[in-house]
């Protein structure tokens, strides 16, 4: 078992130097020009990340394995190829790749971008005895050693990059699958303090929402980084710069102000039955601070925030349960 492992640890490294080499042929030109152009990255951040092309040749990284002396039973393993009766494929055709690398450096598989609109727009490895979607973080095997005290957490392989690049190279992401509780232990390994950069969209949201509680299970800090008018982290840095980028990670909000704003998103202040049940709404979500005190704090800041009168929020809160 330790020696499948390891084969299967090989094999991704032998296919990571596979497609950043094919990436500066005159064939991986078209993922070269696209990480340049389109995603503006560097050299030094391609080379950093190790970041790749797989071509158009259906069958070259298969060929190529075999060559090295592989098996079909080891190389169905690890989850980068099609073999059966009629034949062995790529799974990866025509992408750009990214290597997916575990807190120790090792590869332990890979996404695959389309370059232009195609679905799916990313492809990933599945699953393997290497790969545990739910126990790994893109990105921590360089955040791990970063200074800052607190961790950004993304969304998507381009945001880590790119944040990377501009110099915040404590990003991590989650990489499609949910936050989990794993996730959020690896974490707590080296920081308590984290700062939320999930996109802006509805699913980021949503997303951020389900990260939070998994996150204070492990006793995290948690704030929220608004990324408006920008979708998610790339887009922001390349529209608006690291500086401001610095700027909206000093301003991000704590985790209770965030769900506040968006439980204030789902109301609509200009009709008074909207606008109670957004006051009931929030003077539920403050009882879920069960001492006084906190509580207090909490409900001060969410009145003076959304300009609701102190002593009516908190007499509202008490009525519903918080006279302890
Ligand atoms: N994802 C995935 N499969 C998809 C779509 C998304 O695995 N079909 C994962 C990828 O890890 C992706 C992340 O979810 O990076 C976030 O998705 P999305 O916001 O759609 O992609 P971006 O990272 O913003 O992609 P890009 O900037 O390259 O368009
Ligand atoms: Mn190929
Ligand atoms: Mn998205
Ligand atoms: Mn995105
Ligand atoms: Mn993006």
């Amino acid at each position: 078992q330790a020696d499948l492992k390891n084969t299967l640890l090989e094999i991704n490294r032998l296919a990571a130097n596979f497609f950043y080499y094919q990436l500066k042929q005159p064939s991986g030109k078209v993922g070269y020009d696209y990480f340049k152009e389109k995603r503006r990255l560097t050299d030094d951040t391609i080379r950093h990340f190790g970041l790749g092309y797989s071509s158009k040749v259906p069958d070259d990284l298969y060929r190529y394995m075999r060559s090295k002396g592989y098996s079909d039973d080891i190389l169905k393993e690890t989850g980068l190829f099609f073999i059966d009766e009629r034949g062995a494929r790529d799974k990866f055709w025509n992408r750009v790749m990214f290597p997916i690398l575990d807190v120790n450096n090792r590869v332990i598989g890979f996404g695959g971008r389309v370059m232009g609109d195609g679905e799916p727009k990313y492809l990933n490895s599945p699953e393997t005895k290497i790969f545990d979607k739910s126990r790994n973080l893109y990105g921590l095997n360089f955040a791990r050693t970063s200074r800052a005290k607190y961790m950004l957490i993304c969304e998507g392989y381009v945001d880590v990059i790119a944040m990377h690049q501009a110099g915040f190279t404590n990003a991590v992401a989650s990489l499609g699958t949910a936050f989990t509780s794993q996730h959020a232990m690896l974490l707590k390994r080296y920081t308590d303090q984290v700062v939320l950069t999930y996109d802006s969209d509805g699913a980021g949201v949503k997303a951020a929402l389900r990260a939070i509680p998994i996150l204070k299970e492990v006793g995290m800090s948690i704030k929220v980084l608004n990324m408006k008018p920008y979708k998610d982290p790339d887009e922001f840095i390349k529209n608006l710069g690291k500086e401001e980028f610095q700027k909206r990670i000093d301003n991000a909000v704590g985790s209770f102000m965030f769900e506040i704003s968006v439980i204030r998103s789902q109301y609509n202040m200009q009709d008074p039955e909207s606008k109670t049940g957004f006051y009931n709404a929030i003077a539920k979500k403050l009882l879920e601070f069960p001492e006084k005190l906190e509580r207090d704090n909490y409900t001060e800041a969410v009145a003076r925030e959304y300009m609701i009168p102190e002593t009516d929020l908190k007499n509202l809160v008490n009525s519903m349960g918080g006279l302890i």
